[in-house]
């Protein structure tokens, strides 16, 4: 069941252009962030893998986006990292976070160059967030190579965020996978906690309107 209007054409009107006013409990995502003390456990032949990492994250709000009457308000992310050790990228993620305030949906859609992308669904509010996507939905699913299908079957991706007192945030990222030739389901886990090293810029239609005589 659902409560989506007969009408899908129609968009809005009276859009308010400014989207770092309109992110609901995404708004303290917003802007450029760094971790250093990242924690990943992850699948190796010879047993689960545990490595430190440094994180830098880039959010930027993107223009209000209608489908016909949903409207939804974002921003655009970019995941890097790496580790002490080595320069060479150990993670790299892109994608957007999305939040509809007419419905408090709030979505995380990820594409990671191993081949695979996901679109995450669930709620926020003002302590954090928690998004899930699983294998095999066709709203909120995983999508991923043949090889990664065979080798490193991604069964759910779930993601738990916690906005922190002094304005950081930390996450929880667990992703399930069925490592091929193994019985038990892998628990590939991520954890870091992110400080604030820029703010954010205002979003192109935002800034075009405040330009404009009123
Ligand atoms: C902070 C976030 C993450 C870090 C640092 C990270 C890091 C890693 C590392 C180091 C490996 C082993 C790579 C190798 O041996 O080639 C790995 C494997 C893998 N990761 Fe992640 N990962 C992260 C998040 C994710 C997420 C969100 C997903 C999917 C939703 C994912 C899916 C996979 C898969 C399917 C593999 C196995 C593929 C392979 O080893 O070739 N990872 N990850």
């Amino acid at each position: 069941m659902n409560s989506f209007p007969e009408d899908v054409f129609s968009e809005p009107e009276d859009i308010d252009p400014d989207t770092l006013a309109n992110l609901g409990p995404l708004r303290p995502l917003a802007g450029i962030w760094e971790g250093r003390k990242g924690i990943d456990l992850n699948p190796k032949a010879d047993g689960p893998e545990r490595r430190e990492y440094i994180e830098r994250i880039e959010m930027q709000p993107i223009d209000p986006q209608p489908n016909g009457p949903q409207l939804i308000y974002g921003l655009r992310y970019h995941i890097h990292i790496n580790t002490e050790e080595e320069d060479t990228t150990f993670h790299d993620q892109v994608g957007y976070w999305l939040y509809e305030p007419a419905t408090g949906l709030v979505m995380q859609t990820l594409a990671i160059p191993r081949g695979q992308t996901a679109l995450a669904a669930g709620k926020g509010d003002a302590k954090g967030l928690k998004v899930r996507a699983e294998r095999g939905a066709l709203n909120y699913g995983i999508a991923s190579t043949d090889f990664l299908e065979y080798a490193f079957r991604t069964d759910s991706y779930e993601l738990t965020v916690t906005f922190n007192p002094d304005g950081s945030w930390s996450y929880v990222s667990d992703t399930t996978l069925k490592v091929h030739g193994r019985d038990e389901p892998f628990r590939h886990l991520d954890r870091n906690t992110l400080t604030k090293v820029g703010e954010p810029t205002p979003n192109p239609l935002y800034l075009i309107r405040q330009k404009q005589p009123a």
